[in-house]
């Protein structure tokens, strides 16, 4: 079932956005070689709670992390863990906040010092296919629209698709309906209608789609050990265009801090 948000609702929805984003422009500032990223967890968990919020992912059906994060071949879900952070790796960092009562859902994928041209392509497309997505998430529309455009767009500049991974609703609950694939045929599933919440979250790899669950039935790999990534707003979804509810600015303000 499909939930149509409260104006009461959608503030503490927004609220909820807000301190996710602001976590991730924490995590942002502490990404360079060397660091951990058990590190960047502590750093995540540590901030949702000095700020009244939950790590909604901590304890999920016994996920290990307030972070789920993401290192190069990583496709979502891996562990926190002793791994330092190398020059040249990717690392995404997908956090969910409960605040409230209501959820907050964002991701972005981090380069760590220089990196591979071919990898920054695969940030840039992976990072634009989400807004092209995002463009699609109209009143009236259909959610096949969406993984339509994402696909589309991913294929063109030569990266696929994960299939297994979806995007869905968001609210009350981490994962609400509707699933939101990143692929598929226009004009299918539910129309998309004003108070909708949902999270779009393009996993695209740089090599071929398919993935490896490991045996912790957690970590997702590429099979073909080629890097992934993986970027996500949460949206609200209007009469007009949709209102993206998390943001990328405290990340880029923290990134330009990094550099100066
Ligand atoms: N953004 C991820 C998702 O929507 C976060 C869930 S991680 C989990 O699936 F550990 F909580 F499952
Ligand atoms: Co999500």
């Amino acid at each position: 079932m499909i939930f149509i948000k409260t104006e009461e609702e959608i503030e503490l929805l927004k609220k909820a956005c807000d301190l996710c984003s602001r976590t991730l422009g924490e995590v942002a500032s502490w990404v360079r070689p060397g660091v951990t990223t058990q590190k960047l967890d502590t750093v995540a968990r540590e901030f949702i709670l000095d700020n009244g919020g939950h790590p909604a992912c901590l304890g999920y059906h016994g996920f290990p992390g307030t972070l789920c994060i993401e290192v190069n071949e990583m496709v979502v879900h891996g562990f926190p863990s002793n791994y330092a952070l190398r020059e040249g790796d990717i690392v995404g960092t997908d956090c969910v906040v409960e605040l409230n009562g209501f959820h907050g859902d964002s991701c972005y994928t981090f380069a760590v010092g220089e990196i591979d041209e071919k990898w920054q392509k695969l940030l840039d497309i992976t990072r634009q296919s989400l807004y092209v997505g995002i463009e699609k998430a109209l009143s009236g529309n259909r959610i096949g629209d969406i993984g339509n455009a994402v696909q589309t767009f991913c294929e063109k500049n030569g990266m696929s698709v994960v299939r297994e991974m979806c995007g869905h609703g968001i609210g009350r609950s981490m994962h609400e309906d509707p699933e939101v694939p990143n692929y598929g045929r226009r004009g299918i599933g539910p129309k998309l209608k004003p108070g909708m919440a949902i999270c779009i979250e393009p996993m695209i790899n740089l090599g071929s789609k398919n993935i490896v669950i490991e045996n912790d039935g957690w970590q997702c790999r590429t099979k073909d050990r080629k890097p992934s990534a993986h970027f996500e707003h949460t949206l609200l979804i209007t009469e007009d265009k949709p209102e993206i509810l998390t943001t990328f600015s405290y990340i880029e303000e923290a990134l330009e801090k990094s550099k100066a």
